[in-house]
């Protein structure tokens, strides 16, 4: 391994941020000797309607797992993001949002949104949704999308985002997984210049699910759209006709929030339900510790709400916090390499969070479209999704940062609800590449293929000994696949699916999934759906889809593919797969690379050796390991042959 650079804190930053190192070393400890009374402390972080008098009740026996967190309290999460900042900051901003054209931008106070979050609330109930209803929510990055949220938070109805990138497909069966009766989505969303029709993809999601009643539609572009109508409400209508006033609903801590899909090595993707109490104390003290949030800061995260980095860090942990948060419509690279930093500038950012993902695909264009921008409001960097290679490190340092804003490399995942390994800025020395230590209550431990607990510097998988107050609470409708994922691979303990290093500081080092998730541009896909999605394709017989190495996305998707008996392996057709794929799933899915196959590597058994068929894609044939139990070696030779990824 090359020599690891080690950045200290910085002196002012250790005495000016909320945790400086021995301050961490003393919360850590007492949130591990005594977690019951550090977490009904920090549980006060939020306003209870009915104050919490049991903290933490949880059981990861794989015969009954259970997880409670503040189980009596009673609250509203839109009550804590709205309504209790109102006295003290109802004129200040709490949405920035700017537009995919730099022209378009809104400033939101805390008041305006109290306004807009009761009207939406409203309008929804309006439309019969109560406590318990789920809706889905199918918008771009407009602040509707946050009053949307909230307005279901206020009623305690449960939100399911769908990412406004997947396919009609994928909304059908989030759609009817949840058993929604309401959906929410706007004309067309804006992404580069580009329309993206939502409308359209929702109309044609309704053909296969007959739950949804009701389709409120946020008008963003004007464009135009096809209309059922009873089912179908323009949501300007429907809210110039409802007051601004709507009680939010007393829920308990335990009572689900939201439900967010997210996919995994098998099947189809699973809901992963959060609930309210503890999720909303993890996200929001996350989110002010790690980000060393202060009043006043102007903070950015640059994830779309489709995905879990939205949920908790652009909409529920700031907004929680009373904090300003940014919400961009647009991408990274329009109308310029500079855009992001065009934005900073122009907003005075403070506090700016993206992906591995952007910062390389940046770093592509130079040092000269950041350069010409000024950043001098920035003061702290986050990364988040994937693994940060230490080259993409440096350039976010040095070129962005200009060597003054340390980087919060922050590890979780959506069933974690909020951040679990992380630096904090006035207390953590920063490695590039290293996720660092864990934020307080996370007990991270590495362990064996076998189970068995490793000590010291050492690599394995990456397993979490006890809860922490923003873990999921089940997969929806299906509590038994929450156990059997979770629970039963390493008994008593949570299962990441991540690999990792621990140094011998004691540091994390994440070193990218161990099972059959993929992780493509910092979205999280399994290999096993686009399999599914290939073989539904009428010329397509078997498919096997692994992850390679890729320069910008992190990892790219590469498919074997065997046609049906009498069908012509030909370029169109893979152009005509990769367009299935996009169609079946979204765009995130399109496969990089589409090898034609006589055969796949199997064993004796027919099991698919899908270890192979990752060395070869990774153009690492050298090194392909046993191969006596295959059913027919030869196989292997004719893959080498035809291997997509050649350097
Ligand atoms: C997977 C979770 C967490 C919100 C966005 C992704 C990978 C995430 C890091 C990081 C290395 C990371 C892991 C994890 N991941 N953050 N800082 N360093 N890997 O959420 O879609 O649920 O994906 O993303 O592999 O398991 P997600």
């Amino acid at each position: 391994m090359s020599e690891v650079h080690v950045y200290d804190v910085p002196d002012e930053w250790a005495k000016r941020a909320w945790i400086d190192d021995a301050k961490y070393r003393t919360m850590y400890k007492q949130s591990l000797d005594d977690p019951e009374a550090f977490w009904g402390e920090h549980g006060k972080r939020i306003d209870w309607f009915k104050p919490y008098t049991k903290v933490k009740n949880i059981s990861w026996d794989i015969h009954n797992v259970s997880i409670k967190w503040y189980e009596d309290g009673e609250t509203n999460v839109a009550y804590n993001c709205v309504d209790r900042h109102l006295e003290k900051r109802g004129d200040q901003v709490a949405i920035i949002w700017e537009g995919d054209n730099p022209n378009e931008q809104r400033l939101i106070t805390y008041r305006e949104l109290s306004e807009e979050v009761n009207r939406f609330a409203n309008v929804l109930h309006w439309h019969g949704v109560k406590k318990g209803d789920r809706v889905t929510i199918y918008l771009p990055m407009i602040p509707e999308a946050a009053f949307a949220m909230l307005a279901c938070a206020r009623l305690g109805a449960i939100h399911s985002v769908v990412f406004g990138g997947f396919s009609p497909d994928a909304i059908a069966g989030r759609i009817e997984d949840a058993q929604c009766a309401v959906v929410i989505t706007a004309d067309e969303g804006l992404r580069g210049g580009r329309k993206v029709p939502l409308k359209a993809n929702v109309d044609a999601a309704l053909k296969k699910t007959s739950t949804v009643k009701h389709v409120l539609v946020v008008k963003r572009t004007g464009g135009e759209v096809d209309w059922t109508p009873g089912r179908d409400v323009w949501y300007h209508e429907a809210a110039a006709r409802v007051s601004t006033t709507c009680p939010a609903e007393p829920v308990n801590a335990e009572d689900p929030l939201f439900i967010l899909y997210t996919s995994g090595s098998t099947g189809t993707p699973k809901g992963v339900v959060h609930t309210t109490g503890g999720y909303l104390v993890f996200a929001s003290m996350t989110h002010q510790y790690v980000f060393d949030y202060h009043e006043g800061d102007i903070y950015w995260c640059t994830a779309d709400v489709g995905w879990v980095t939205g949920h908790s860090y652009i909409v529920y942990g700031p907004l929680a916090n009373g904090a300003t948060t940014l919400m961009f419509e647009g991408i990274p690279n329009y109308p310029s390499m500079s855009r992001f930093w065009e934005v900073i500038d122009k907003h005075k950012v403070n506090i700016f969070y993206t992906a591995p993902t952007a910062i390389r695909s940046l770093m592509g264009a130079g040092e000269e479209p950041v350069k010409k921008t000024s950043r001098a409001s920035l003061r702290l960097l986050g990364s988040v999704g994937e693994p940060i290679n230490p080259e993409a490190w440096e350039w976010y340092h040095r070129v962005v940062g200009d060597h003054r804003c340390p980087i919060v490399d922050t590890w979780w995942q959506t069933e974690t609800g909020g951040i679990l390994i992380t630096p904090l800025p006035g207390a953590t020395k920063l490695k590039p590449g290293s996720a660092t230590r864990p934020f307080f209550g996370v007990i991270p431990e590495v362990v064996d293929g076998a189970g068995a607990t490793l000590e010291g510097a050492t690599e394995g998988n990456l397993v979490i000994a006890d809860s922490w107050p923003g873990q999921m609470r089940t997969v929806y409708g299906d509590h038994e696949r929450f156990v059997k994922t979770y629970f039963s691979t390493y008994p008593g303990k949570y299962f990441t699916g991540d690999g990792c290093r621990r140094d011998s500081d004691g540091f994390y080092w994440i070193t990218g999934r161990v099972d059959d998730v993929i992780n493509v541009s910092g979205h999280r896909m399994g290999t096993a759906e686009v399999e599914s999605a290939l073989v539904a394709h009428p010329k397509v017989s078997e498919a096997a889809v692994v992850g390679y190495p890729h320069d910008i996305k992190g990892q790219g998707i590469y498919a074997y593919v065997t046609v049906m008996e009498g069908v012509e392996p030909t370029e169109d057709l893979r152009k005509e797969l990769v367009a299935w794929v996009r169609k079946e799933i979204g765009p995130i899915a399109s496969p990089d690379l589409i090898q034609f196959a006589q055969g796949l590597p199997k064993t004796r058994s027919g099991k698919i050796m899908r270890r192979i068929l990752r060395k070869i894609a990774e153009n690492e044939y050298g090194a392909l390991g046993d191969t006596s139990t295959l059913a027919d070696p030869g196989v292997v030779t004719q893959l080498i042959d035809n291997r997509q990824n050649r350097k």
